[in-house]
């Protein structure tokens, strides 16, 4: 099966989009009553304004380029009128660009409780498109769920990043930055043993075992699988060696440490996601 790159790249930069999004608004409740209070430090707003744009503009070319690659030009108002209203993906897609709509819109509030909640039903509605959609409702429920935990890690790397940057140039005292990182790394231990479960059961229920290296699919899901225990790692080391380090006397070495783990934790969350933006595509089953 012939992979459209339009499509790939175009799923990539949305899930890439919405999950910053999604990831930085949930830093100012990681924040709620120890520091940081400025929203904007979160979502500065050209950046999130971008991002919204982008998460809507990506999404407006993978259902442009969806529609030409089942229909052709000629018939593409007719294709995307069958598609929308006519199949299994048009209520799908259709929750889809209402919530990026909203989510522009939460954005320009410059509100990050409205951009979480906005994000979170983007998010959530992905769960009704991949390849579990038709198993009844356990299958839409572990996608929507996965999709939301994965950008909350993944997304939450870019605030992470910032908490790092401002403890290390003095914008951020070191004592706040160690008590919104040690917040996120216990929401983040959640955040990956859901991913885990969520992410197996899936597999369970779309290939109906482990998956195989036969299998395009499976050699995906194995690259996936390699590069989140990788970032697992990563995750581990901030966690039990670098942030209780980040507010004692050895905090310069640590931050410094810190910020090239987070780095090497944001490449794997791309690659991730890149993954992730061929695999919804292809055939579960196809050798
Ligand atoms: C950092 C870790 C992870 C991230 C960022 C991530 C992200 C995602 C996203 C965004 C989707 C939705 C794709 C779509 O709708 O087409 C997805 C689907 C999926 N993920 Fe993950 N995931 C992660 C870890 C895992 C793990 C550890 C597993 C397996 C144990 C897994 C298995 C799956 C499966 C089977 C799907 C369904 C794909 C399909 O529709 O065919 N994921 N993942």
């Amino acid at each position: 099966m012939d992979i459209d790159p339009v499509i790939v790249l175009a799923r990539f930069f949305y899930y890439g989009a919405t999950s910053v999004l999604f990831g930085s608004s949930l830093f100012s409740l990681y924040a709620a009553g120890i520091g940081q209070a400025d929203t904007r430090f979160w979502l500065p707003r050209d950046a999130a304004a971008t991002l919204a744009t982008m998460a809507l503009l990506s999404a407006l070319i993978w259902l442009a380029a969806f529609t030409i690659s089942i229909g052709n030009l000629d018939g593409f108002i007719a294709t995307l009128q069958t598609i929308l209203f006519g199949s299994s993906l048009g209520t799908a897609w259709i929750l889809r660009l209402f919530f990026l709509a909203l989510l522009f819109l939460a954005v320009l509030s410059q509100h990050p409780l409205l951009v979480a909640t906005a994000a979170f039903a983007v998010l959530f509605s992905e769960g009704w498109s991949g390849h579990g959609a038709s198993a009844g409702w356990l299958g839409p429920t572990l996608h929507a769920v996965h999709a939301v935990c994965a950008a909350a890690w993944v997304g939450g790397l870019v605030a992470l990043a910032r908490v790092i940057a401002a403890a290390r140039t003095g914008t951020m005292e070191r004592r706040v930055a160690e008590a919104i990182l040690g917040r996120f790394s216990r929401i983040g231990l959640v955040v990956v043993l859901l991913l885990a479960t969520t992410g197996s059961a899936m597999a369970w229920l779309i290939i109906g075992g482990m998956p195989q290296l036969s299998t395009g699919y499976g050699r995906l899901l194995l690259l996936k699988v390699a590069l989140f225990a990788a970032m697992a790692g990563l995750a581990a080391i901030n966690r039990l060696f670098l942030v209780p380090k980040v507010a004692s006397h050895h905090s310069g070495g640590a931050l410094n440490a810190m910020s090239a783990t987070i780095l090497l934790e944001q490449l794997a969350g791309a690659a991730v996601l890149f993954d992730v933006a061929v695999l919804g595509l292809i055939d579960p089953h196809a050798r």
